[in-house]
């Protein structure tokens, strides 16, 4: 067994990283240009781990990969992703990826970038099954980007309708959104924010037995399609409802998606409403999951609530 553990680097492990780093990238086949990576030094590294950190992790208690992070506007960049050669091949890298996201999503990054060299299809592989798309290449380098999830809590029912009408606006055709939570938990009041946001005409209810009802925008923009699917009773019915026919002209929002309609499109925000255990407390809690290379070049992100 690998015991692999994952820590935030301090200035005390600045030797080690900048060895993980001359392991890794002298072991790597020389690109042109070549990785300027080889030139990071003790001064150097110290340097970024103070500015910004970085990520060291051990494997039965020998240094086995590291990594330096940059922060630039809502972006955690990656830099130095090295795994020593002797280590490959036991998770040091999924290990590391995973601790560096928490990272971003706690200091309120809303993306994680990083840049691989298009000579190294194994490296983009890498990122892509993690979930990281191509946003932008430049020459030889490939820019990698993946939206993190954010989370936010919802005082009320008119904030929740809020965050809904910002989110609106970064909305366009062909967007879906897939809904999840229990009876109660604030979908519906989601999707009228939504609605506001969109300019769409009628009321936005819980449909008793309509399942699928267009608003169409009274703004020139992309309708809104809002689905409920609590009564669906499957994947079938939903092919049923020939949701593919309006997807690209209109916002889709799926309430019960959750299982269903992640089928319908590859990106999509995923979003999860929770209610805590107090009946009295009517906080919510709102999980919003960005999917997909829609989102990895802007990220989502909500401001309404942040108070000045
Ligand atoms: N913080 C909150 N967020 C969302 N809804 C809230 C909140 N507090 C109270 N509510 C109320 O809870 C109910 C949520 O119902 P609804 O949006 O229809 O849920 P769902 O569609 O998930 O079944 C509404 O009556 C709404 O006014
Ligand atoms: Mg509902």
């Amino acid at each position: 067994m690998t015991d692999l553990h994952v820590m935030d680097a301090t200035s005390d492990n600045v030797d080690q990283i900048v060895a993980v780093i001359h392991h890794a990238f002298s072991a790597r086949r020389v690109l042109d240009p070549p990785s300027t990576a080889l030139s990071e030094n003790a001064t150097t590294v110290a340097a970024a781990i103070a500015q910004y950190g970085g990520l060291l992790v051990r494997s039965n208690g020998v240094p086995a990969g590291a990594m330096l992070f940059e922060e630039i506007g809502d972006v955690l960049n990656l830099r130095r992703v090295s795994v020593d050669p002797r280590h490959q091949g036991h998770g040091v890298a999924s290990a590391m990826v995973g601790c560096a996201e928490e990272v971003a999503v706690q200091r309120g990054l809303n993306r994680v970038q990083l840049i691989a060299r298009v000579e190294l299809p194994d490296t983009v592989e890498f990122w892509r099954r993690r979930g990281y798309s191509l946003v932008e290449q430049q020459d030889h380098n490939l820019i990698l980007a993946k939206a993190m999830p954010i989370e936010l809590t919802v005082p009320t029912a008119d904030d929740m309708r809020a965050i809904g009408e910002e989110l609106a606006g970064r909305l366009r055709a062909g967007d879906v959104l897939v809904l999840s939570g229990d009876l109660g938990a604030g979908k519906t009041t989601f999707t009228q924010g939504l609605g506001a946001g969109l300019k769409v005409r009628g009321d936005i209810t819980s449909p008793t037995f309509v399942i699928s009802r267009v608003h169409p925008s009274l703004a020139g923009g992309p309708a809104l399609v809002h689905v409920d699917a609590y009564r669906l009773g499957g994947i079938a019915e939903l092919d049923d409802l020939d949701l593919d026919a309006s997807l690209d002209d209109a916002v889709t929002v799926v309430e019960w998606g959750h299982g269903l309609a992640e089928s319908l499109a590859a990106d999509r925000l995923d979003i999860v409403v929770t209610r805590g255990d107090d009946d009295t407390d009517e906080t919510r809690e709102l999980r919003i999951i960005p999917v997909g290379p829609r989102w990895a070049a802007s990220g989502v992100r909500v401001s309404v609530l942040e108070k000045n």
